[in-house]
């Protein structure tokens, strides 16, 4: 039986370890990598700063112009804070092979991690070609790199979704249970798994794929409903419950995430082994009691019922078991403490753009 993952074996089991992030200046990827240096981790960020970044925070028409410069405070956050830190950033494009192995054979990571994607499944039904390409001919570009320099990457992590399970049909989901994607989002991550199990199987790559679920956190823009409540609330705008708010989701605050993640680095076997793991807080919540959250942090907030959308999928819970039992991970974040602090940092960044506006 292997000692149990405490801080200071993650620590050792990571001494030595260089780490690359393809898509790595986003929401996951950046504090990632903030979170690999706090373990002295080497660690290196490719992003072609495209997609739900810098490009489409300036290009984007239908964002005013406040909102606008608040996610370009968080957007300047996240490359203030990862500089700090002393993450290495490349800007290069990971469709692109010879760029994207340019930059890799200059870093000469033993650990890949995949993130590229339209992180938005709503947003990706729009476009399903991109969608594709940045998912998946990002990854091909990441397997074959491995496949073409074997010296060195003992890990490839792959960043799929709790979207490949589709509609759940029990209220609680395993990694046992057989995947039912539906649209193109969730089938290009499950085509994504089956590929990176493959490399593992025929090519003998050491993998990880994990899925996470509906997550929150300082510096995101996605504008998930975890965003859209906060900043419905402090815009005076209704909260809208559908259905009464009922739907349930494994709510996730990015630190847990996080820290799943760098365990199952720390934990991983090497060549050869293959492991796939649920990382969520481990129990889905209603939209109502995240309402609840934003209204206990801005007393005004409207909450409204709207009748409910036929068509949303059904969610619920990702057990977290394996992940506790194989990698020690235990969630810590409960709504109640993780997205309240969440929503205190929001107000504040609000107050401060609007100051700052004010000013200029
Ligand atoms: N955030 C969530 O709740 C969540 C939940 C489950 C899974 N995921 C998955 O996790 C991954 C990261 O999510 P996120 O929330 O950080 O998304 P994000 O949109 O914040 O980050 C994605 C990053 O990938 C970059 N990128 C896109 N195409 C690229 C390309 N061709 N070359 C280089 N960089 C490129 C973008 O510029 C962006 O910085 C995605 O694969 C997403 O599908 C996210």
């Amino acid at each position: 039986m292997p000692s149990p993952l405490t801080p200071a074996r993650i620590k050792k089991n990571l001494t030595g370890q260089r780490v690359a992030l393809v898509g790595g200046a986003g929401f996951i990827g950046h504090n990632l990598a903030l979170g690999l240096r706090h373990y002295g981790v080497e660690t290196l960020v490719v992003d072609n700063l495209m997609q739900n970044n810098l490009v489409d925070n300036v290009s984007t028409i239908d964002i005013d112009s406040f909102r606008r410069e608040l996610n370009h405070g968080f957007l300047r956050q996240r490359f203030d804070m990862m500089r700090d830190a002393g993450v290495v950033l490349r800007n290069a494009d990971a469709r692109s092979m010879t760029d994207l192995a340019e930059v890799l054979s200059q870093f000469g990571p033993t650990k890949l991690v995949h993130l590229s994607a339209i992180s938005s499944a709503l947003d990706a039904r729009k476009v399903p070609g991109l969608c594709f390409d940045l998912q998946l001919i990002t990854l091909r570009n990441v397997l074959e790199y491995t496949r073409l320099f074997p010296k060195g990457v003992d890990q490839v992590m792959f960043v799929s979704s709790s979207t490949v399970y589709g509609d759940f049909e029990t209220p609680t989901v395993d990694e046992s249970v057989r995947p039912k994607p539906y649209g193109i989002y969730a089938n290009a991550k499950y085509m994504g798994e089956r590929l990176v199990r493959t490399y593992n199987d025929q090519y003998g790559l050491g993998v990880t794929i994990v899925r996470p679920s509906a997550l929150y956190g300082e510096r995101c823009i996605s504008r998930r409903v975890s965003q859209a409540f906060i900043e419905n609330a402090l815009m005076g705008k209704p909260l809208l419950l559908e259905g009464g708010g009922d739907g349930r989701l494994d709510f996730t605050y990015i630190e847990d995430l996080v820290d799943g993640m760098i365990r199952a680095m720390a934990a991983h076997e090497g060549p050869g082994t293959s492991n796939t793991f649920n990382l969520t807080f481990g129990n889905a919540r209603t939209i109502l009691e995240l309402a609840n959250v934003v209204k206990s942090v801005v007393p005004d907030a409207i909450l409204e019922d709207r009748p409910r959308d036929q068509i949303k999928p059904v969610r619920g819970t990702l057990s977290t078991k394996r992940a506790e039992e194989v990698l020690n991970f235990k969630a810590q974040w409960p709504l109640e403490t993780g997205y309240r602090r969440y929503c205190e940092w929001y107000v504040d960044q609000w107050e401060r753009t609007k100051r700052h506006l004010q000013a200029n």
